[in-house]
């Protein structure tokens, strides 16, 4: 199912937070939504989620306006894994991630739906702690619990809004990897992301933001030293190695 943004226009008071938002994102896309603290990344994607309502322009789901989806409907389309998760009731990772099929349950869990979720728990190598506090986890062991319970919504769309913020390194590039396995099953991934150096190094299409506008969107070679430094008001270097591109922050100018 494709998105497209068109002529989005955002604010939570008076002063607007996002404006002139125009996109596309095709279906299993990987897409790195990156750019400064407050320039909007999060509230574009509870826009894109419709947890926020649009002021002006549309939010359209394969041509059709986001609004005319219940949220029942929705839910089965769409997840979305938020930035932080509030330290939940004493609960089993099983009932955690079970909880995602909550937009198919009518009255009671059915087999498929206790299936779906186990298959989940072991795709993401979580069978071994299913019966274990969610609470109780490690910060990377959660973030898989948060990303299998969006899984079990069984979406076409993906939202998560800095997935890999507070896991070391080795717990990223899992995500970063889990991600793009979903992509290549045709899962469409949106993520915000700090760092733009993992996110080049995985998604397809990136959308750079900053105060609010889409300062820049395209392919990865939009990750240029001189966009990085508009985008972040930084000085930065190039690294390059193995035909890869790196970008750090100007050792002059940063120590
Ligand atoms: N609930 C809210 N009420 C009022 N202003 C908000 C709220 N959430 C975010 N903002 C403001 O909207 C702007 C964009 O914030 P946000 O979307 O969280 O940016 P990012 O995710 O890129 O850091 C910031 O100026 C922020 O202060
Ligand atoms: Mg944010």
């Amino acid at each position: 199912m494709n998105i497209e943004l068109r002529n989005i226009e955002f604010a939570y008071d008076k002063t607007p937070v996002l404006q002139n938002i125009n996109g596309r994102i095709e279906p299993g896309q990987f897409v790195a939504l990156v750019g400064p603290n407050g320039s909007g990344k999060s509230t574009l994607i509870k826009c894109i989620n419709g947890i926020l309502r649009v002021q002006k322009g549309e939010v359209l789901l394969d041509g059709n306006n986001l609004e005319t989806y219940g949220s029942n409907r929705l839910s089965q389309k769409m997840a979305y894994v938020p930035q932080t998760e509030q330290k939940a009731v004493p609960m089993s990772v099983f009932d955690a991630v079970l909880i995602g099929r909550k937009p198919y349950i009518r009255f009671k869990p059915a087999k498929r739906d206790m299936e779906i979720t186990a298959d989940i728990l072991e795709r993401l190598n979580l069978a071994s702690v299913a019966m274990r506090d969610v609470n109780k986890l490690s910060g990377g062991q959660q973030q898989r619990v948060f990303i299998a319970r969006a899984l079990a919504q069984e979406p076409e769309i993906l939202l998560l809004d800095e997935p890999t913020a507070n896991l070391d390194l080795k717990y990223q590039v899992d995500v970063l990897k889990l991600l793009g396995s979903l992509t290549r099953q045709g899962i469409t991934v949106v993520m915000a992301m700090h760092d733009i150096n993992l996110a080049a190094m995985y998604s397809r299409q990136v959308m750079m933001m900053k105060e609010g506008q889409l300062f820049a969107s395209g392919g990865k070679e939009i990750f240029t030293a001189e966009n990085v430094e508009k985008l972040y008001d930084v000085h930065v270097e190039t690294i390059h190695k193995n035909g890869t591109v790196y970008i750090v922050p100007d050792r002059i100018h940063s120590i």
